[in-house]
């Protein structure tokens, strides 16, 4: 029933063994932003298990406000620039590819959501489009501790920081492919900058990079520009989106498929190959006209390729509780939208993090083994 899951992709130049990727989960085993043979093991033993893709957990780009606590109390997060970094990196990759995967990093800045304070470079301000963390007060999962008191957080952005994000990204998008990296993910959801000028409440601004949806696309359109031309033509770009944000679980980017063409076309045209809608149920309508799923209406509304996450193969949605996640087999449903075409790629989350060979029991039809809450607090 699952074997058209274990059809290869071509996606530009990359041919991937299958349609199951590792969604980006971040760890946090990278002291000093330098992985590991611990974090190399740790990859290799998911693509050993039968994964097609490696998405990263969540690498800070090269550029001082990029990384800090963003809520969670994030520490050892790993970066892409400066030899050991980069040496670490070609080691994971090495150890990916040696089991036929493919293995892709996901790109981050924190933006709005970067405590204050708090980073390899903590006098530096934390850096958002308008100066705004978002509006206070919403439902969100963040401690109380972490929500600042004050949804000013610091300058608008100037034209100056942003030329240097945007160069901040490219340098690191250039040293992954040098060191044999497939494709690059970019993290454009979850409240972290690039989605803080998406969204509405944190891109208030009037200029070029501001204003009605298609103009709020202007940052990571100009992004993923410069990203295809750094890395050519052959390799994969992957752009998560979100409508939910840390700062408001109930946010949303567009209201029904006209929007969202308007958020993500101009991202489209600029070179992203595969959508991937981060959603806490991949079994959720996006909008009431149909029964179709957010990544569904990314691949409609832009024509690329996209990928469906949130909850294969457990019981309950990312911040529904890590207490009483247990298994809970939806394969049947998530293959059945696969089927009639609806995304192209599926990712596993957090079964992969308690199961690495939960691909190649899902091709065989065993059972995974039963979710362990505890494997999320280390790296096996
Ligand atoms: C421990 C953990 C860390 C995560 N870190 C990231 C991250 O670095 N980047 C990201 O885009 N999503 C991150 N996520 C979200 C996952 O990629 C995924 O979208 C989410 O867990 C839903 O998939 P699941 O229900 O299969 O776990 C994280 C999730 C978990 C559980």
């Amino acid at each position: 029933m699952t074997n058209r899951l274990f059809d290869p992709l071509t996606i530009r130049g990359v041919t991937l063994p299958n349609r199951i990727a590792m969604s980006p989960m971040t760890r946090g085993f990278s002291p000093n932003g330098v992985p590991g043979a611990n974090v190399a093991e740790y990859y290799a033993r998911r693509a050993a298990g039968g994964v097609g893709l490696i998405i990263t957990e969540a690498v800070g780009v090269d550029h001082p406000a990029a990384l800090g606590d963003a809520g969670l109390g994030e520490d050892h997060i790993p970066v892409l620039h400066g030899k050991a970094a980069l040496d670490g990196w070609k080691t994971v990759v090495d150890a990916v590819h040696a089991h036929g995967a493919k293995i892709i990093p996901q790109l981050w800045h924190q933006g709005a959501m970067r405590l204050p304070g708090t980073g390899p470079f903590p006098d530096v301000p934390v850096m958002t489009p308008s100066g705004t963390w978002g509006p206070l007060g919403r439902t969100t999962s963040i401690l109380a501790s972490k929500i600042p008191s004050d949804s000013k957080v610091g300058a608008p952005m100037t034209e100056d920081d942003i030329e240097a994000v945007l160069d901040a990204f490219v340098r690191c998008a250039a040293n992954a492919v040098a060191i044999g990296f497939d494709g690059i993910a970019i993290h454009g959801g979850h409240g972290y900058l690039i989605d803080n000028f998406l969204w509405e409440e944190t891109n208030l601004r009037d200029d070029r990079w501001g204003g009605d949806r298609t103009r709020r696309s202007a940052f990571p359109k100009e992004l993923v520009r410069r990203i295809r031309a750094a890395i050519g033509p052959d390799l994969p770009i992957f752009f998560r989106f979100s409508d939910w944000k840390q700062q408001d679980f109930r946010a949303r980017l567009a209201q029904n498929p006209e929007e969202l063409a308007e958020v993500l076309c101009p991202l489209a045209e600029a070179g992203v190959d595969v959508f991937d809608a981060s959603v806490r149920y991949f079994d959720k309508a996006a909008y009431p006209e149909s029964q179709m799923n957010l990544a569904g209406w990314a691949k409609k509304v832009t024509g690329k390729m996209s990928m469906a996450v949130g909850g294969i193969g457990v019981n309950k949605g990312m911040f529904d509780g890590d207490k009483g996640v247990a298994t809970r087999d939806n394969i049947g449903l998530l293959v059945a939208r696969f089927e009639r075409g609806e995304f192209d790629l599926v990712a596993a989350g957090r079964v992969l993090i308690g199961d690495p060979r939960w691909p190649q029991r899902l091709s065989r039809q065993e059972q995974p083994d039963p979710f362990d809450p505890a494997t999320l607090d280390r790296l096996y």
